[in-house]
């Protein structure tokens, strides 16, 4: 295997391609969904391995809603079927599980189980998970954007001259992400070279890597194969070396 010099902290997956998969064998779009969490299995586990702190995932758009109301269905119980399966094995490994988005759109099972996960995978206090693993739920960029400017208005009211001074990281505790380092590496699978409304704050000086594969024929061999064309990237911040 070869050794990876330089880890990212952060890597983030838009993981695209479930239903190409799916078609291209004959299927229904849902059979690629279900064979896209065996591909989550393998890139956490992998990204646990390598030392990456947090793994996110792109699991579903705001825009994902306007899907048929079966594949949401269909989405929102492989969800909860994979929180059942895989909460206890997470927190055994040390995994912190998180959930982001605008979640006041999910259903209050969904919402339970996921407060129930978080809860169960918190670290101690004072102790750091091994990584945390962060999915992107009825999330999008702008809103994230939409949102955090909200509160900051709100917080900055009748202050002015306090808002004018603000540096651009101001904005940074007031995402959904406040805490989580923006990401260092962005896969996304399938062979589009779009960023769909995910991270737009966030990824401002991330590396992009897009790749052919489909979502569920993504397995741990790539992933360390995308930490390693990571380790070759240049990384300037907008700065002469
Ligand atoms: C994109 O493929 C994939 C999704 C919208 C859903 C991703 C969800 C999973 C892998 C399963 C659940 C996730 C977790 C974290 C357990 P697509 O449907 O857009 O495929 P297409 O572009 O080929 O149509």
């Amino acid at each position: 295997m070869e050794e990876i010099s330089k880890v990212p902290a952060h890597v983030s997956i838009i993981m695209d391609g479930n239903g190409r998969w799916a078609k291209q064998r004959g299927k229904e779009r849902v059979y690629g969904h279900a064979e896209g969490v065996e591909s989550v299995r393998a890139c956490v586990e992998a990204a646990a391995e390598a030392g990456v702190k947090y793994l996110s995932l792109f699991a579903f758009s705001e825009e994902n809603w306007g899907r048929p109301e079966s594949e949401v269905n269909t989405l929102m119980e492989l969800m909860m079927k994979a929180i059942a399966d895989e909460i206890t094995s997470l927190a055994k490994e040390g995994i912190a599980f998180r959930v982001l988005g605008n979640l006041s759109r999910l259903s209050p099972s969904l919402l339970e189980a996921i407060a129930a996960a978080e809860k169960k995978t918190a670290p101690r206090e004072g102790c750091e998970p091994l990584m945390t693993l962060v999915i992107f739920l009825s999330y999008s960029g702008k809103w994230d954007i939409l949102q955090a400017a909200e509160k900051l208005a709100l917080e900055y009211a009748g202050k002015p001259q306090e808002l004018h001074d603000l540096p651009v990281t101001a904005l940074d505790r007031y995402l959904v992400t406040a805490g989580i380092p923006d990401p260092d590496l962005l896969i996304r699978t399938s062979g589009e070279m779009r960023i769909s409304n995910f991270m737009l704050w966030q990824t401002a000086y991330t590396e992009f890597l897009f790749v052919d594969k489909l979502w569920p024929d993504f397995r741990k061999e790539d992933f360390r194969e995308a930490l390693a064309e990571f380790a070759r990237r240049d990384r300037r911040y907008g700065k002469v070396k």
